[in-house]
């Protein structure tokens, strides 16, 4: 960190952070509570990670041992939450790792951070909403057998464009540009539908499951299919030069990496503090009670499932489901489909209110364009990010494929959870006089466990995730360089207070923004 303006590596201050909030154009409404929070957390969760991903783990990488890898992954979720706590209610500002990396690291790297959220929650939106779309196309199919067209089904399905998703994400923008108390509500009511499943597949599917589909718990490792190329690969087993193989004990590490993303979320609600009436206190139980409960239901249900059904025969796309439809319960498989359809809607609803918000606060610093940071005069929204990210984000489901990208959503969040347990680290050293309602335990021991925790997880990831991690942060470092770095409000000694701040009048978007 440095104080000297000229220098990537200038921070903001914590009080400057906080005072920006007070700037009547830029503010956002203070509504949300601590049970806000926590349903704004479950209902971000618990999403296509659960609903799809387990399949796909546990045929591919390791069996019944998932439930493991679901352990692993929120261990390491863990360690990241105690880290976020500490930020989000010392420093309870729109833009999550971003603005605590800003405060406490400097301008260049709270930019790297920015930009790799907005990797996460674009991407991790469109992931979702073509994950949405599969499921009401099989609803459809299954209840009224009618069959979308399959030029609009998406890639995934053989066509082209994916018009479920592309709609979707529209109609969701909509939403949130008229105001986070409306969503909120809306989300409270799809969280409950979606807890609901999950409990009926624990609870209904207990009476299913047969001791032999454990056997073996955790399969013996086997080299991965002939074809396979090491660029796909765990970029771990390149390095220490193994034979890529799956299950195995290093499968479940591996089944951990992808499941991973059935955590991201926590730190979405990082990301609402400013629009929080009592941060300090509601933040951290918003943030550890969300993760907490979901750790425990993703562990029961990865247990029941691979416990109904062997792990070899379970479906990749619709694996709570089938598993009920392979003991014969078609009624249970249909009311989960239609739950996990209902439920995915706010996992993508509240990915894309962290990803307006992150640009919202890049752009409130003057490292996106200012305009972008006008909030509406009536609903208090930052209505011009929302409708435009809204577009991009739909357009990109709209034509793009789930594997890959969840893998790239899942290795940008690991990274700016290993940013936000430095900053953690750093802001103690630098700034031990701020109050903090909550205190990260055993500095720096959970910090650093933090760091090695997620960098482990993201070694586990194939080495083409991190080649496509490179150049995405790569156009980074030329965006800033090139617009973030001269129009930085910190940069131009705008950081002494609200007076300073220019009026921005509402203006068309930036080209090319
Ligand atoms: N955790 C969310 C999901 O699994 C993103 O869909």
């Amino acid at each position: 960190m440095s104080t000297d303006l000229n220098s990537p590596f200038r921070t903001k201050t914590v009080e400057q952070s906080i005072r920006d909030t007070e700037e009547p154009e830029h503010q956002l409404k203070k509504s949300l509570s601590a049970w806000d929070l926590t349903i704004f957390g479950v209902g971000v969760i618990i999403g296509t990670g659960i609903f799809v991903l387990t399949g796909i783990a546990a045929r591919n990488n390791a069996g019944p041992a998932t439930s493991l890898a679901f352990v692993a992954a929120g261990i390491v979720c863990a360690l990241a939450a105690l880290c976020y706590a500490e930020f989000a209610s010392t420093v309870p500002v729109a833009g999550s790792a971003y603005t605590f990396s800003y405060a406490s690291i400097g301008e260049l790297p709270a930019w790297i951070i920015g930009w790799d959220l907005v990797l996460e929650f674009a991407l991790g939106t469109a992931v979702v909403a073509v994950g949405w779309s599969g499921y009401v196309r099989h609803l459809m199919k299954t209840n009224l057998g009618w069959d979308m067209p399959v030029a609009l089904s998406g890639p995934d399905a053989g066509g082209t464009f994916d018009l479920l998703a592309f709609l979707l994400v529209l109609a969701l923008t909509l939403i949130l540009v008229l105001g986070t108390k409306l969503s909120a509500r809306i989300t409270a009511i799809v969280v409950a539908v979606k807890v609901t499943v999950v409990l009926l597949v624990i609870v209904a599917g207990l009476f299913f499951v047969k001791a032999d589909n454990y056997r073996p718990f955790v399969p013996p490792a086997q080299p991965q299919a002939e074809g396979v190329s090491g660029w796909h690969a765990p970029l771990v087993q390149l390095i220490f030069g193994y034979a890529p193989t799956n299950f195995g004990v290093m499968g479940i590490f591996t089944a951990a990496s992808l499941v991973f993303f059935a955590f991201i979320g926590f730190d979405v609600v990082a990301t609402a503090a400013e629009e929080t009436r009592n941060p300090q206190r509601d933040m951290p139980r918003g943030i550890l009670g969300s993760l907490f409960i979901c750790t425990v239901l993703y562990v029961a249900v990865t247990l029941v499932v691979t416990g109904m059904q062997h792990y070899t025969q379970m479906s990749p796309s619709a694996p709570l489901a089938e598993a009920f439809k392979s003991v014969d319960q078609p009624f249970f498989a249909g009311a989960i489909s239609l739950g996990a359809s209902v439920g995915l809607i706010t996992v993508c609803m509240i990915l894309l209110l962290g990803q307006t918000r992150v640009f919202f606060a890049m752009s409130r610093d003057g490292l996106l364009p200012r305009v972008f940071s006008v909030t509406h005069p009536k609903y208090r929204t930052p209505y011009r990010a929302t409708l435009l990210l809204g577009v991009v984000i739909a357009f990109v489901a709209g034509f793009t494929s789930l594997e890959k990208l969840a893998e790239l959503v899942n290795i940008g969040t690991l990274f700016a959870f290993v940013v936000v347990a430095l900053g953690v680290i750093v802001l103690r050293r630098t700034r031990p006089d701020l109050h903090r309602a909550f205190r990260t335990p055993w500095v720096p021991l959970v910090p650093i466990l933090s760091i090695a925790a997620s960098l482990w997880l993201m070694l586990n990831l194939p080495a083409e995730t991190w080649a496509r991690f490179a150049v995405w942060m790569a156009v980074g470092f030329v965006v800033y360089y090139a617009y973030g770095r001269g129009h930085s409000r910190l940069g131009r000694g705008m950081e002494r207070g609200a007076e300073d701040v220019p009026k921005t009048p509402p203006q068309p978007p930036a080209p090319g923004v």
